[in-house]
């Protein structure tokens, strides 16, 4: 069995946020029922598209394992559909833009009353306060919860990162929001509201980032390299580079190739217990003694110097030569891999986190699988529906629908035509 089985998700989420949160869910093993507009369905599907006819890798690779339904929920019909369906699911997942659902009529009072057990399940751009109406799309969570301030060069703009903390970093904290809630009812029998802001999802991933906000009242922030190069902090946490933010001193160096290929590049890691092995490995035997380099208090400010001088070895190996000398002496290290690179690496395959998907429109496709892997609830990764693709059968099965309501329901236009696959 898998480790949800039996739970059912009413999965009204769009866009990234709400659909990787639900995409866990379903490969945990909970039965996700995406509910979809006629006709357009989750906007994504459209987005991005690399052929005409398919849905778009942005929608494939956001929504395995689940099953859609079309369903326009602002008509009568429609809306007693989702009310049936509310009384059917364990939990409802949405992404809506503030005030959506209660502006269709669900607020929680009244999923409380269709379904007192049921959890709600919200992301939001902001939490309540003076930005709780605001749209919010992943960079401007980032902005807002403190990774653009800090990432980037010192003198240069603020940066956002192609890891999208916002949206898929906030649906894993929901993730996790409801199944403790599911865990709790097992106890209380009730449901709760379960809200995961994406500023405060990212706040949350910038968690060292307040902690030296806080430290630089009491001094300069020694492992940042602008200490170092003797440029004074100001009142906020500067953007640090690539500079380590713990206290093991670390950046990013050219490796043998630089000059042509962009991530002919290692970070690497100056962990003290090690620092005698790198030494030896980039010929500095003597740094090991002199006072100077001897102890981690003694390097910060010599930093640049450092880590120059390393330099000077990396770039006379590849990556991957740098990565087994210094693992084989326990030299923290890593490669910048290409997604190139981690397309084509066999260990994630056989691991499942890059998996290969047979999809009847675009054919094979690569994406991420589960990145959680649970040894008694394997994953394994179906594709994405397409629009609409399970609506009579959800409308039978789990809603007990019979051929004359269902007449009666395609005739109200509340749920829409199936999309086909272009062969039929
Ligand atoms: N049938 C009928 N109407 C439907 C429907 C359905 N099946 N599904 C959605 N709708 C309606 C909603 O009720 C809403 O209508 P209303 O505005 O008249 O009340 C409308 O579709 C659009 O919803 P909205 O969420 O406002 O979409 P948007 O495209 O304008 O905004 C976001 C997109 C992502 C900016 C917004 O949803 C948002 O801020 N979400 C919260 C934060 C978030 O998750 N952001 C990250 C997304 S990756």
């Amino acid at each position: 069995m898998k480790a949800l089985e039996g739970v059912r998700i009413l999965d009204f989420t769009h866009v990234q946020s709400g659909p990787t949160c639900t995409q866990l869910l379903a490969w945990f093993g909970a039965d996700v029922i995406k509910v979809e507009r006629p006709g357009t369905g989750d906007i994504t599907r459209g987005q991005l598209r690399d052929l005409a006819e398919a849905d778009s890798l942005y929608f494939t690779m956001l929504n395995h394992n689940k099953r859609s339904i079309t369903l326009n929920t602002k008509t009568e019909q429609g809306k007693k559909v989702l009310e049936a369906l509310i009384k059917s699911c364990d939990v409802l997942v949405e992404n809506f833009a503030p005030g959506a659902l209660d502006r269709m009529g669900f607020t929680w009072e009244r999923i409380q009353e269709l379904n007192p057990a049921m959890i709600v399940a919200s992301i939001k751009g902001f939490g309540p306060g003076p930005y709780q109406d605001c749209k919010v799309y992943e960079n401007v969570a980032q902005c807002t919860g403190g990774a653009a301030s800090t990432t980037g060069f010192r003198d240069g703009l603020p940066l956002v990162t192609g890891a999208q903390i916002g949206d898929s970093g906030t649906g894993l904290h929901l993730c996790l929001g409801i199944v403790t809630a599911l865990y709790q009812r097992t106890k209380t029998g009730r449901g709760q509201k379960v809200t995961a802001a994406m500023q405060d999802g990212v706040l949350n991933l910038c968690r060292v980032k307040l902690r030296d906000q806080q430290r630089l009242a009491h001094g300069p922030l020694k492992e940042y390299s602008q200490y170092g190069e003797g440029f004074e902090f100001g009142d906020a946490v500067p953007r640090a580079g690539n500079d380590s933010g713990g206290g093991q001193p670390g950046r990013i160096l050219k490796c043998k190739g630089w000059e042509n290929d962009p991530n002919a590049y290692i970070y690497f890691i100056t962990q003290a217990p090690v620092w005698e092995a790198i030494c030896d490995v980039i010929g500095e035997p003597g740094w090991k003694t002199d006072p100077d380099y001897a102890t981690p208090n003694a390097r910060l400010p010599r930093l640049n110097a450092v880590f120059e001088r390393i330099e000077r070895w990396t770039e006379t190996h590849d990556k991957f030569e740098v990565m087994k000398v210094l693992n084989e002496r326990d030299i923290p290290c890593g490669p910048i891999l290409s997604m190139k690179e981690l397309a084509e690496d066999a260990s994630l395959r056989a691991t499942g986190t890059i998996v290969e998907v047979e999809h009847p429109v675009r054919g094979s496709y690569l994406s991420v699988g589960n990145p959680i892997k649970l040894s008694d609830s394997p994953t394994e990764v179906t594709r994405s529906p397409l629009l609409g693709e399970h609506t009579e059968e959800i409308l039978r099965d789990v809603l007990k629908f019979d051929d004359t309501a269902l007449e009666e329901l395609r005739g109200s236009g509340a749920i829409g035509e199936p999309a086909k696959l272009a062969a039929e």
